[in-house]
């Protein structure tokens, strides 16, 4: 029995623009800058002793129970291994290894940092891997972008500047060193709710330069942005107006603002020190919250992680 394992880093998106809306689906059209966080879910992948690619989940850790009420056969993971399975064919598939799944759930489920999108991609890296499966990149992130339209930056775990519906990723600018905030208010809040509830306007994309040198430089061009979905996820779920206050006024905080459709919040700091510095203060702001301190995740803001050609 071999073990193999992934982490799965929490996504932040360090502004969001909604520029458009794709006419087939009513798909909202997107300009993000993505990054990831050193806070991260962890999958362990065992052999089974089974021939026919069936993919078993077990979950654990400490944000297990928001997945409690799942079908596990509704798990982004399993149907990752549901759709390379249908990928390779039927006859590929019948003699791929059966796989144990244990998905370590620490981050906070539905909250805007893409852990189902990120425990997918991680699946889809672990499965390409052991199955020995080849796809060319382009089938790769439409795999990827059939699973959610976070999965394709997730895939890459790296940052990047994500268009499209969040399928079509280029470089992100140069990051400067700085250190992260991530708080949850323990409220899960439903993306289609927030995306249906936000004001009928479009906003246009950002203009980026190559590198930002300091942080000072990066704070400064990001505070011309927004989150566009940040107004409606306050609106459903007052707290986060709370989170942010408490952020904005934690020692050294130089930038809060709501990731992806909420209710998770992020604070950029100087360092990951800085940010592990104030955790205390905010986390007194709310004894329930989930607040996690560090860098952000410097191996994915640098390098390609491998999966498989
Ligand atoms: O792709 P994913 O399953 O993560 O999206 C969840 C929901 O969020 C979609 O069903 C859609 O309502 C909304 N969404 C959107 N535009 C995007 C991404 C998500 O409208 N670019």
């Amino acid at each position: 029995m071999s073990s193999l394992h992934e982490l799965a880093h929490a996504k932040i998106n360090l502004y969001l623009h909604v520029t458009g809306r794709r006419q087939a689906d009513g798909y909202h059209l997107l300009d993000s800058l993505a990054v990831f966080a050193g806070a991260a879910d962890r999958l362990d992948l065992a052999l089974g002793n089974g021939r026919g690619g069936h993919v078993a989940l077990d979950i654990k850790g400490r944000f297990s129970a928001g997945l409690g009420g799942e079908d596990c056969a509704d798990n982004l993971i399993v149907r990752a291994g549901a759709i390379l399975r249908e990928l390779a064919g039927e006859e590929v598939a019948r003699n791929l290894p059966d796989v144990g799944i244990t998905l370590h759930k620490e981050l906070p489920v539905a909250s805007g940092i893409g852990g189902g999108s990120a425990d997918a991609a991680a699946a889809l890296r672990l499965l390409l891997g052991v199955w020995k499966l080849s796809l060319p990149p382009a089938r790769l992130n439409a795999v990827a972008t059939r699973l959610g339209a976070d999965v394709p930056v997730c895939l890459e775990q790296r940052a990047a500047r994500m268009e499209g519906i969040g399928e079509v990723l280029s470089p992100a600018p140069h990051l400067p060193p700085c250190g992260m905030m991530l708080v949850n208010c323990g409220r899960s809040v439903s993306t289609p709710q927030v995306f249906k509830a936000r004001a009928p306007v479009f906003t246009p994309r950002a203009t980026l330069p190559p590198a930002w040198a300091t942080l000072a430089d990066m704070v400064r061009d990001l505070a011309d942005q927004t989150n566009d979905l940040q107004a409606a996820a306050c609106a459903i779920c007052p707290e986060i107006v709370t989170v942010l206050d408490a952020l904005r006024v934690a020692p050294g905080c130089r930038l809060a603002r709501m990731s992806g459709s909420g209710a998770t919040c992020f604070a950029l700091f100087d360092s990951p020190d800085a940010a592990r510095a104030a955790q205390a203060a905010v986390q007194q702001a709310g004894a329930h919250w989930w607040v996690w301190a560090g860098d952000l995740c410097r191996s994915t803001t640098e390098a390609r992680t491998s999966i498989p050609a």
